[in-house]
């Protein structure tokens, strides 16, 4: 199900992609876990916005702060997280994760690479996890507790910056894990 502001929008990308779209409102009414995917100066008001419609759903947040300056891409000047800001606004259980999956790939199967989910909330984490191990070919990854989204929305600049360097497209894999 995908959501928008506007839910005629909504249908137009999910036509493309073989979903229903809604206005996000609806989209999120009967969902067992929604993904809070606005652009990134949008996210906390988008998570605000939609609390009391949300109520205790699990909410993954993949919203990574990004400053492009003359030495290269940096993370957002906050030392928290959006995802943990986002956890003040609702109620619900925030979880964080899948920065480092690049959208253009997932036109074109399951990429090559890792996604590392974050959060407090363990029943959250484990939907988000389900999730994130559809959409990629390695693994996905329980990268601990809801702070680290402070260094995995950070590696979005780490990633622009070495696409930007290798003009490549980069992903991530871990290595040393049982
Ligand atoms: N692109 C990637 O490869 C990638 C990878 C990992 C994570 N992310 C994260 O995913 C999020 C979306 O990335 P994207 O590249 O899809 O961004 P985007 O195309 O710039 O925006 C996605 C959607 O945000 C909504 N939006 C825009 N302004 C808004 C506003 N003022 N209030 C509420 N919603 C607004 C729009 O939906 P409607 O107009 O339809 O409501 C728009 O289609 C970002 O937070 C980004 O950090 C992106």
């Amino acid at each position: 199900m995908i959501g928008s502001r506007d839910a005629e929008r909504a249908w137009e990308k999910a036509r493309e992609v073989g979903a229903s779209g809604a206005a996000n409102e609806d989209a999120i009414s009967d969902a067992d876990l929604v993904v809070l995917a606005p652009k990134a100066d949008a996210a906390l008001a988008t998570a605000a916005a939609l609390a009391d419609v949300l109520g205790g759903t699990p909410l993954l947040s993949v919203a990574s702060e990004l400053r492009v300056t003359s030495v290269g891409a940096l993370p957002g000047s906050d030392p928290r997280s959006l995802a943990e800001r986002a956890q003040e606004l609702v109620g619900a259980p925030v979880v964080a994760g899948l920065h480092s999956l690049a959208a253009g790939k997932l036109a074109h199967g399951r990429p090559d690479e890792d996604a590392f989910v974050c959060g407090d909330d363990a029943g959250a984490k484990g939907l988000a996890l389900e999730l994130a191990a559809k959409v990629v070919a390695g693994r996905a990854l329980d990268a601990g507790p809801l702070a680290s989204a402070r260094a995995l929305e950070g590696m979005t600049a780490v990633i622009v910056n070495l696409n930007k360097h290798y003009k490549g497209h980069a992903g991530v894999r871990v290595t040393g894990l049982p």
